[in-house]
């Protein structure tokens, strides 16, 4: 399905629950084909996963780069930490791992630096300028800082403390799911924190991504940022992984 200098790109998304992928045309960030989604195998290591992204390749017919995010620290396709996914992928090169698998090149990338780099090209953050965060609330918490476009990689913002204990232990999506927290309990939690990245980061905007970004309208109008500056969802939902990780690899292409 892949042409010389395509611009279409495979983007494949690994999560907690599902492993997603779906081509993408890396120069409008729009999926030319309906995203294929295969639940995250238990236990989730290199080998089960490797599986499930070959099988969405195949789906596809796809055989060129490819983009693929990871729920952890990753430098130069190296995993370095494992916070919800299955330890044994502690210094696995996924890149290298994956490539065997897949044939093309391929770039793996934080999940949470790959939805910013989305949203920075395609959505929410067109335009703007200055710090901007995304958070992205899920199974953990992600997080991707931008300064004028430019990303700083591997940030962890889900692992700052709240009241001794990680961010994303008391507010990711999950832990509100598990608690039966409501929108506006859980709204509380999190603007404390944001004004906590605030005391940190001054940033000019807060995008708030991930699984809970398509109930906006629920939380949204009980969150609060210190300095008045705007919180607003990101716009890909949960394509933005896909979309940031096919687009990144093209850059890397
Ligand atoms: C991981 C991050 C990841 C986030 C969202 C955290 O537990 O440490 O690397 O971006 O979850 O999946």
């Amino acid at each position: 399905m892949r042409t010389p200098n395509s611009n279409i790109i495979l983007g494949i998304d690994i999560g907690g629950t599902g492993i997603k992928g779906a081509p993408v045309n890396v120069k409008t960030g729009a999926l030319t084909e309906e995203r294929f989604r295969i639940e995250t195998p238990h236990p989730a290591d290199p080998h089960a996963v490797t599986n499930v992204v070959a099988q969405i390749a195949k789906h596809f017919h796809y055989k060129g780069p490819t983009g693929i995010t990871f729920p952890a620290i990753v430098k130069n396709g190296i995993i370095h930490s494992a916070s919800n996914v299955d330890k044994s992928w502690i210094n696995v090169d996924a890149s290298k791992f994956f490539h065997r698998h897949l044939g093309g090149p391929v770039t793996v990338v934080n999940d949470a630096d790959a939805a910013g780099i989305a949203e920075m090209r395609f959505g929410s953050g067109v335009g703007r300028h200055g710090v901007v965060i995304l958070l992205t609330f899920g199974t953990g918490i992600g997080s991707a800082i931008f300064c004028d476009g430019v990303l700083l990689p591997n940030t962890e913002f889900g692992h700052l403390k709240i009241r001794g204990k990680d961010a994303e232990l008391r507010a990711s999506e999950r832990i509100r799911e598990k608690k039966n927290m409501s929108f506006k309990k859980w709204s509380g939690i999190v603007s404390g924190y944001l004004a906590e990245l605030e005391n940190l980061f001054s940033p000019e905007l807060f995008l708030i991504g991930g699984g809970i970004s398509k109930k906006a309208d629920k939380f949204l109008p009980y969150l609060t940022a210190k300095t008045k500056i705007p919180i607003e969802a990101a716009k890909m939902q949960n394509d933005a992984g896909i979309i940031g990780a096919a687009t990144l690899a093209k850059i890397r292409s």
